[in-house]
């Protein structure tokens, strides 16, 4: 039989558009270390998603990219988008091919860790003394509400007299549980608080979204359970963000919330997130594509970096990696490493390319401590 550490962890590696490519290649960088130290061995193949898929095959998601994709262990995705084919409906733009890779591979719980880094402290517009100690958990549904909820139609020719657009934000009762239970299960291995946010004031989507979820509370009697209007948690996540442990919210709140969490963290490059319950999880970086600086190398790869620690979490049962990989990222930053969207007034930035090699370069160090630590304790793993 074949122990867990001899078993390969096939990644699909997709760059995507824009910064992907830049912020990918750094991800890699710090899964090589890993995968150097011989505990799992891993395979990275890459295929095309996006923009560059349309480009290459005239369409943002080839079926071989989605094959590859189930055939993988985890999937390792950059970005996505591209301001060239901003004239496209939405079915045959570069996110269409996120939206259908998503859904492929059925992972309905997006996690989105959002921090204050203590280093990035004077990067938040915030006070410090407003998000210090913040350390929030976004559980956002992604396989439901606007985002593929049907009817969707846009009536150009103004059927019922006017030219008219609609979506739906729909859900099912087994789709709210089944993230909701994720949702409590990690709240309990926190600080086990949990906030559901949603506009039950107005949406009964949100109604049957706050029923199930005080349903699926009753299960998780160790976890304080309090629901918030999506307005009123925008505002509370810039006057109190410490007041939040895990927040579940469905699939377009969740979008919305998350960017705006990037406030708290002092820059929307360093927030990274995983997608689990579905077949294959699924990792990328909350930011977008950012095409106005792609190609320049002055990206901020903190965020790609950080997916991939939660790949080793999630995907490789390397925790241990993980908290290495997220350490690292630390040191680097207390270290006074910034790249352009990170550096202030009289600050020097670094290339994407040389961020990448600090953080790995710590990373090293630390694998190297952990070893020698383990053979002092007279344990080998
Ligand atoms: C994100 C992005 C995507 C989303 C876009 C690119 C479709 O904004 O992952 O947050 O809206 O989900
Ligand atoms: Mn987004």
């Amino acid at each position: 039989m074949t122990g867990a550490r001899d078993m390969e962890i096939a990644v699909l590696v997709l760059a995507g558009d824009g910064i992907g490519p830049e912020v990918t290649e750094q991800a890699l960088r710090v899964l090589r270390t890993v995968a150097a130290q011989g505990k799992r061995s891993f395979r990275f193949e890459s295929a095309l998603i996006g923009g560059a898929a349309i480009d290459a095959e005239g369409t943002p998601l080839p079926e071989g990219t989605r094959r590859a994709a189930l055939a993988s262990d985890a999937v390792l995705l950059g970005a996505v988008g591209d301001n060239r084919f901003n004239a496209l409906p939405p079915s045959q733009r570069p996110e269409a091919g996120l939206l259908a890779i998503r859904a492929a591979l059925g992972g309905f719980a997006n996690l989105r860790p959002a921090f204050a880094y203590p280093a990035l402290a004077a990067n938040s517009p915030l006070r410090a003394e407003v998000i210090e100690g913040a350390d929030i958990l976004f559980v956002r549904e992604l396989l439901g509400g606007l985002y593929f909820g049907q009817p969707r139609q846009w009536d150009r020719a103004g059927s019922a007299g006017e030219e008219a657009a609609w979506n739906t934000m729909r859900y099912t009762r087994g789709e709210i549980e089944r993230v909701a239970r994720i949702a409590f299960e990690l709240a309990a291995g926190r600080r086990g608080k949990l906030c559901s946010v949603d506009k039950a004031n107005v949406l009964e989507v949100s109604q049957l979204w706050r029923a199930v979820v005080n349903e699926v509370a009753r299960e998780y009697p160790g976890v304080t359970v309090e629901h918030e209007y999506v307005d009123a948690c925008a505002m509370h996540l810039m006057n109190n963000p410490r007041r939040f442990d895990v927040v579940l919210t469905e699939n377009l709140f969740g979008d919305i919330l998350s960017d705006e969490a990037g406030v708290i963290a002092g820059s929307l490059g360093v927030l990274p997130s995983a997608t689990i319950g579905g077949k294959v999880n699924l990792y990328e970086p909350v930011h977008g594509s950012a095409p106005d600086i792609a190609g320049q190398g002055i990206a901020n790869p903190i965020g790609a970096m950080l997916t991939a620690a939660m790949l080793l979490r999630h995907s490789a049962g390397m925790g241990e990696e993980a908290l290495a990989v997220e350490q690292a990222v630390r040191t680097v930053l207390e270290g006074g490493a910034r790249t352009r969207d990170l550096a202030r007034a009289g600050e020097e930035a670094i290339t994407t390319d040389e961020m990448g090699v600090r953080v790995n370069d710590a990373l090293i160090g630390l694998l190297r401590a952990g070893m020698e630590e383990r053979r002092l304790a007279g344990t080998t793993r």
